[in-house]
């Protein structure tokens, strides 16, 4: 797995080099890129609307990816019509990308809520010719998805395994340790990634028995939460905790593995309730450095969190936008890894960045993401 993933991570960076991005760079900073974007791409864009699809509102990073999106595709000039599909609610997506295919929309943009939900509608997308990124999450047994711009989802997950390997000094402490696991909707191909990144780490000690799960839950479908809910997890994690005894004087509990923060904050209120402080919390990791997390984090019960700056996704994607429609080479620096059933889509992947109390003001604040208020 690794050797593939340096190979892969060598082509990428090869790719990169020789496919020079049609608006102007492809790891441009969102206020440099929306200038070349506007600028190489106005003629292209004027008057042409772009559907954005977006799987919920209730979760913090959905609405900056949407008003991200929304802002920039304007900034260069596009129209835009921006959909957030009520609470994960599929039908209403399929509607919405109908009202799109329908409206004149020229290219598509689609975070899904369930990948594997969309084939019938984008055949109407394919059928009209109109383009369609997946966004973020990858569309599923569809051949209209000509791209892919996503974070690397697989180094999510071996970051998130990797600090519990380091936290826990595995390598050295005797043990041993228990953990549990929580990741995220099973019908999420980034689940995949995520959960599998985690346990490509965490697996040799479990099987060594340095880790021990002691619910015996180490399945993808045992540790996956329904539509990624913070009630779930919780839920989840306060059955865990009854049935196996944890409690901060009672059966210790080391980590908890958690592919993302809504996950995460399910998991820290069970803890909570169970008696846990921030002095004896167990390590619970995060990804997507939500307001709620980053103040969990800074107030010690949740150990780290994945940094995915929205901004520079949405960047990449308005640029794969201008590219498609301006008929220019669309930059990509994936083609291997992320095969929907039809076949490899070429992809761009994003880079995260672990976030924790140490660098949360350098990465979060001085970027200008958060404001100090909001963490307060
Ligand atoms: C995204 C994560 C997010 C999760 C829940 C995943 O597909 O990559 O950033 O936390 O969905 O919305």
């Amino acid at each position: 797995m690794m050797k593939k993933k340096l190979l892969s991570l060598a082509l990428a960076a090869m790719m990169t080099l020789s496919l020079a991005a049609c608006g102007g760079g492809a790891t441009s900073t969102p206020a440099a890129s929306s200038t070349p974007v506007a600028s190489s791409g106005a003629a292209a864009s004027t008057g042409v609307k772009v559907g954005v699809s977006m799987p919920t509102q209730s979760l913090q990073r959905w609405n900056q990816d949407g008003s991200n999106m929304e802002a920039e595709l304007k900034a260069a000039g596009y129209e835009v019509d921006l959909q957030y599909a009520g609470d994960n609610d599929i039908p209403t997506q399929v509607n919405q990308l109908e009202n799109m295919i329908t409206g004149g929309c020229k290219v598509l943009v689609v975070a899904a809520i369930d990948g594997g939900s969309l084939t019938e509608v984008l055949k109407t997308a394919k059928d009209a010719n109109i383009p369609v990124i997946s966004y973020d999450r990858l569309i599923m047994n569809s051949d209209a998805v000509s791209y892919y711009a996503t974070f690397d989802n697989y180094k999510v997950g071996q970051f998130q395994g990797n600090y519990i390997k380091d936290a826990l000094d595995l390598d050295n402490q005797a043990g041993p340790f228990n953990i549990e696991l929580v990741t995220g909707a099973p019908d999420d191909n980034n689940v995949n990634f995520f959960f599998g990144g985690a346990m490509d780490v965490l697996q040799p000690y479990i099987d060594s028995g340095k880790l021990v799960v002691p619910s015996g839950q180490t399945s993808k479908a045992q540790c996956a939460t329904p539509n990624w809910s913070t009630e779930e997890s919780q839920k989840r994690m306060e059955n865990l905790i009854t049935s196996n005894g944890y409690g901060p004087s009672a059966t210790k509990l080391d980590a908890v593995l958690c592919s993302n923060d809504s996950t995460a904050n399910g998991v820290t209120n069970a803890l909570l309730g169970a008696g846990y402080t921030a002095d004896n919390m167990p390590i619970v990791t995060g990804q997507d450095c939500d307001k709620p997390s980053v103040k969990n984090m800074l107030a010690g019960t949740q150990s780290m969190s994945i940094f995915k700056d929205t901004r520079t996704l949405a960047s990449q994607v308005v640029e794969m936008v201008d590219c498609i429609l301006q008929g220019k080479e669309v930059p990509v620096n994936d083609t291997k890894t992320y095969d929907n059933g039809t076949g490899v889509i070429p992809s761009f992947l994003c880079d995260p960045v672990i976030c924790t109390q140490d660098n949360y003001k350098e990465l979060l604040i001085d970027s200008g993401y958060y404001a100090e208020a909001d963490l307060a």
